[in-house]
């Protein structure tokens, strides 16, 4: 018996992400050529080709980490940890920080990762769920109560609690207060937060953008990645951003026993990436919010076919078919008659009716166009 369960979302992915037309369900933004990139520092084009192609630091570049701790209030380089993938890095901390039979708290539904790793070190895992409400002035949010996490993480006892924010696949964000009082209860809970903010920059409100987790709470962990924002998961360049140096030090224990160090010429590559981030997330931002306006325009006009709670931030929304069928049957007719890739609510172990969709990229327009059509008039 293996280790994990099989990964649902990779492996729908894997049957269709190379084969179909349109990914209207990614949940990476627009990519960008290597000249491209090379093309935003002097020099850099000569620098990547006289690289040499050995073992790098298993942190990460001091150069590297240096450009990204820069984006950290108060964080310096030792604070970063970087790794080869968000992917990676997940599996690193919770390796280096749980044991069997410690209550790890985490939000539902969610990336797998984030729940499957835990409950196969052992974990008693506690969801944390969120809801579609309402919200303020009958504006529909999805909405993770901090005020449930004292009822889940008791008083003392929780290694771990795991939010994702931006939220994949809901687009929620915790407001600022909510936010606060999500540290608030951690620390009183004694756990350590993990937030997996690899959505975080790409807010519909910039204003609406929290601080990291490694800014706000001594005993918090982030983890970003170049994937979502930036486009570049083809780097495979994710890191954790911590004060806690013992917790680092575990993680790199564990490091030596799968990919030791990153790849040269991605962490070159990432470095030029990290260091026009916000310019690069600007453009990420542009694309989604045109596609958003576009998507908008559909659900009001669609109603009768699908509905949705809009996101507050990220790349992907989660809306549900207007009839409550089952969104995987509808997926594979579509894909198969129009190239057109939904991701089904299933592989979130949620209900089947609700479905991801993604409008980080450039043609999301005309896929949405083809969904369209197909639906007809
Ligand atoms: C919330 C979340 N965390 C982590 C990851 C993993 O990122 P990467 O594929 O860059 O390792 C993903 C990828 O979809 C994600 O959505």
């Amino acid at each position: 018996m293996s280790f994990f369960k099989p990964f649902a979302l990779e492996r729908f992915f894997a049957k269709h992400e190379f084969s179909a037309k349109y990914l209207l369900c990614s949940s990476d933004c627009e990519s960008i050529p290597v000249r491209e990139l090379l093309a935003m520092e002097e020099g850099s084009t000569d620098r990547l080709l006289e690289l040499r192609l050995g073992y790098t630091e298993t942190r990460g570049a001091p150069s590297l980490r240096t450009a990204i701790a820069a984006h950290y209030a108060g964080l310096s380089p030792e604070g970063v940890f970087v790794h080869s993938g968000a992917e990676e890095a997940i599996l690193n901390l919770c390796m280096a920080l749980l044991e069997k039979g410690d209550r790890v708290v985490v939000n539902a539904p969610c990336y797998q990762s984030l729940s499957e790793i835990p409950r196969s070190l052992g974990c008693e895992l506690v969801p944390w769920h969120f809801r579609e409400t309402a919200g303020q002035g009958g504006k529909p949010r999805w909405f993770l109560d901090p005020d449930e996490l004292p009822g889940l993480a008791g008083s003392g006892g929780t290694k771990l609690i795991i939010l994702n924010a931006p939220h994949n696949p809901t687009g929620a964000l915790p407001t600022r207060d909510e936010f606060e009082a999500i540290v608030a209860h951690a620390r009183r809970a004694g756990a350590v937060l993990f937030v997996d903010e690899v959505y975080r920059r790409l807010e519909r409100d910039q204003e609406a953008r929290l601080p990291s987790v490694c800014e706000a709470y001594e005993n918090g962990v982030a983890l970003d990645v170049l994937s979502k924002h930036s486009g570049l998961a083809g780097l495979r360049i994710g890191w954790l951003a911590s004060k806690r140096a013992d917790i680092l030090d575990a993680v790199a224990v564990i490091k030596d026993y799968n990919s030791i160090c990153a790849s040269a010429p991605s962490e070159l590559i990432a470095e030029i990436a990290v260091r026009n981030l916000e310019a690069i997330a600007a453009r990420n931002r542009g694309i989604v919010a045109r596609n958003l306006a576009l998507l908008e325009g559909f659900f009001e006009r669609r109603s009768g076919f699908a509905r949705w709670t809009p996101p507050v931030a990220g790349s992907v929304a989660f809306p549900h078919l207007s009839d409550g069928s089952d969104s995987e049957t509808l997926a594979e007719r579509l894909v198969a008659e129009t190239g057109v890739l939904l991701l089904p609510g299933k592989y979130y172990d949620y209900d089947s009716s609700y479905f991801r969709i993604g409008f980080g990229r450039k043609n999301m327009p005309e896929a949405l166009s083809r969904l369209e059509e197909w639906l007809g008039q």
